[in-house]
């Protein structure tokens, strides 16, 4: 096995290769700031004033990478999330921005949910005697807000709350509206994951009570996630997601065999943060667990990334 594993072969019987046109870049935009804010919890990423967006978005497209999606921190939260869908909110300003400046440069998708929205940080209307979330009440706002994304300039929208229907809720939204040609990439297998902690420090995000149990996977279910996924391709879903990934990649490798569907996998906020982390510490090399982490989500049957490395690595891929 050894005679091909020296260097001037191994490119040659190499089977998986990471390219910058697989990346997708998350952006911040908050409604509440005048200059960008370094994240803590993530070093090396920034909050962005909406009236910034659109030159981080054009930096993002001159290291061609194809896509970003955008969260946006509204400047005021209340029980329905209010302001996920007004026409001059923070997610339908920074796209108007963006599309402005670059035009079709890069693909703008936009993170559909409704935790940043509300003021208990959960991704629905709460029922608040019971404490639950109401799945059907939320239907109608998302499909409200995906129309005011697309509305606003929005190329993908990816719904992320899991509420059951939204992708068939989304879809009619659009299509009544005139937006038949815009695409949904659902967040199809999301799993109820630790490793969100930092997002939703950046997100603004966290919730009053409870958990998210209630509406996201239980990490012990691989089967389910199949039935996640037919549920949202069945409902009109173009793109399905995995999240997270490195923690799930046997979860990619069954959803892309089994559905053959253009497959994206999410690197989460708390996978970034631990290579970070380690590697700020000196315990491993910053550079190359980062490239492996992303080459391995590809080999497991990813067709496209989200990744907060996305700018590192789209570096590291034109040197
Ligand atoms: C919103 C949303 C979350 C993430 C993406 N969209 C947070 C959550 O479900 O709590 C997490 C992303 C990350 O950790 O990088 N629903």
């Amino acid at each position: 096995m050894r005679r091909l594993r020296k260097d001037r072969f191994r490119p040659l019987v190499r089977e998986t290769e990471i390219d910058v046109k697989d990346l997708i870049c998350p952006v911040f935009v908050d409604e509440t700031i005048k200059v960008p804010v370094k994240i803590s919890s993530m070093p090396g990423c920034f909050s962005f004033p909406i009236d910034m967006i659109a030159d981080e978005a054009g930096c993002i497209a001159d290291l061609g990478i194809p896509a970003l999606i955008l969260f946006g921190v509204p400047g005021e939260k209340d029980e329905t999330g209010s302001h996920a869908f007004g026409d001059n909110d923070v997610i339908q300003e920074a796209v108007r921005a963006i599309k402005s400046e670059t035009g079709n440069d890069i693909i703008i998708m936009t993170d559909l949910c409704l935790c940043e929205y509300t003021s208990h940080g959960h991704c629905g209307i709460v029922d608040f005697e019971t404490h639950e979330i109401l799945n059907d009440p939320t239907l109608d706002i998302l499909g409200k807000t995906a129309v005011s994304h697309a509305r606003a300039g929005a190329d993908i929208i990816a719904p992320s709350g899991m509420m059951d229907g939204m992708v068939k809720a989304i879809r009619s939204g659009l299509d009544d509206n005139g937006f038949s040609n815009t695409p949904i990439m659902s967040y199809a297998a999301k799993y109820s994951s630790a490793f969100y902690g930092p997002f939703r420090e950046a997100a603004k995000s966290g919730f009053s009570f409870g958990d998210r149990a209630s509406y996201q996977m239980d990490p012990a279910n691989g089967n389910e996630a199949m039935r996640e996924v037919a549920l949202d391709i069945e409902e009109g879903a173009d793109i399905i997601m995995v999240k997270p990934a490195m923690p799930y990649l046997d979860i990619i490798y069954r959803v892309k065999k089994k559905f053959k569907m253009p497959t994206a996998a999410y690197q989460v906020s708390g996978e970034y943060a631990m290579i970070k982390a380690a590697a700020q510490n000196g315990w491993i090399d910053e550079r190359k667990a980062m490239m492996e982490s992303l080459i391995s989500i590809k080999r497991a049957g990813a067709d496209m990334i989200l990744t907060y490395f996305a700018k590192d690595a789209a570096k590291i891929l034109n040197e």
